[in-house]
């Protein structure tokens, strides 16, 4: 990958993270290009990505949009089928080794031995790590008392409830001290406080200098994240901090309630100036794509479809980022 190129080349040596807003922190990983196909399936469909040094940015996309995929490329572990890749200065995958000791990476699903205690899954991880006797065993007492699982300490990792499991997962990754995490889907399986406790200590390692990139299908995660990436079948259809994507929709968001959703959902979809619409329990959110479109004209629009609903602007959210990145016929519209 060594291109021998002198400058302006996508992987060239100018100082990381100069680009937007003036602001001199490093990139921790950067990919141009980068591709992967399982045969006829393009699972990541060239991706660029810079996360920078220190920051929680979040992958967010539905199921099969290519998150595990790419994570799995960023480590090391799986080959791409075109594109550069550097994470913390390392040439992915040609030094995935040295990267290693430096990534912790937490896998979607749970990956630590079901029938091995908690404290011996830690053990066996700072083994792995090469810890002597002596460091092992005050660091893995320190990470259990930071991830609150003293009380569990001698329990099969596979009787743990999801919340626990998640934690010890963690815990396993940050063992080395990794400055760099990477976290596939890591709330996905657990209830919304121990979602909340889990994020709460990704802050917290954050706070403490590490740089994060973190998948999810959550809106509420996404929105916590300082920078995010929409992913969809395998490209990046929008990125950006939550704040920047919102003020980036080219219209504004309405809320119809009061008939049905699926009826005016029906009514509205092709209608002139709206983008798209998306039910949401019992109301339907429409995204249209001028600023001065008024709640007036999408009510007489539903009462010439015999629709008495009521119409109230309402306030933008992440949910609409998504289904406006995401809508069908985006790339004709493009
Ligand atoms: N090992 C594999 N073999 C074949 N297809 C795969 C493989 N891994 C992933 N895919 C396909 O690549 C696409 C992206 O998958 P994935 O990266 O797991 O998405 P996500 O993590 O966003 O759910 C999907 O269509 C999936 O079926
Ligand atoms: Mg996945």
């Amino acid at each position: 990958m060594n291109t021998g190129r002198t400058s302006a080349g996508p992987m060239s040596a100018e100082p990381a993270g100069r680009g937007r807003g003036g602001g001199t922190r490093a990139v921790a990983i950067r990919a141009r290009g980068l591709t992967r196909r399982f045969g006829a399936v393009v699972a990541v469909d060239g991706l660029d990505l810079d996360v920078r040094t220190g920051e929680v940015y979040g992958f967010l996309g539905p199921n099969g949009s290519g998150k595990s995929t790419t994570l799995r490329m960023l480590c090391g572990l799986l080959r791409p089928s075109a594109g550069e890749i550097e994470v913390l200065g390392h040439r992915i995958p040609r030094e995935a080794e040295a990267l290693k000791r430096r990534l912790g990476y937490m896998t979607q699903k749970f990956a630590l031995y079901d029938d091995l205690a908690v404290t011996e899954n830690l053990g066996f991880v700072a083994a792995v790590h090469g810890l002597d006797r002596a460091a092992a065993h005050s660091r893995v007492e320190e990470l259990l008392a930071r991830y609150q699982l003293t009380e569990q300490r001698d329990q099969l990792a596979g009787t743990l409830s999801g919340g626990q499991k998640q934690r010890l997962a963690l815990a396993a990754a940050v063992l080395h001290r990794p400055p760099l995490l990477l976290l596939d889907e890591p709330t996905s399986a657990v209830d919304p406080q121990s979602r909340r406790d889990f994020w709460d200590a990704l802050f917290e390692l954050a706070d403490a200098g590490a740089t994060l990139l973190v998948s999810t299908h959550y809106m509420d995660e996404a929105e916590r994240c300082h920078r995010l990436a929409i992913l969809d079948r395998g490209r990046l259809v929008a990125e950006g901090s939550p704040r920047d994507l919102l003020d980036a929709l080219p219209g504004c968001t309405f809320l119809v309630e009061g008939a049905s959703p699926r009826a005016a959902q029906h009514a509205l979809t092709g209608a002139p100036g709206v983008l798209s619409t998306a039910q949401i329990g019992a109301s339907l959110r429409v995204l249209t794509d001028r600023r001065d479109a008024t709640a007036e004209a999408l009510q007489r629009q539903l009462a010439e479809a015999g629709l008495d609903a009521a119409v109230r602007a309402t306030t933008s959210n992440l949910e609409d980022v998504f289904v406006h990145a995401t809508r069908p016929g985006r790339e004709a519209a493009a």
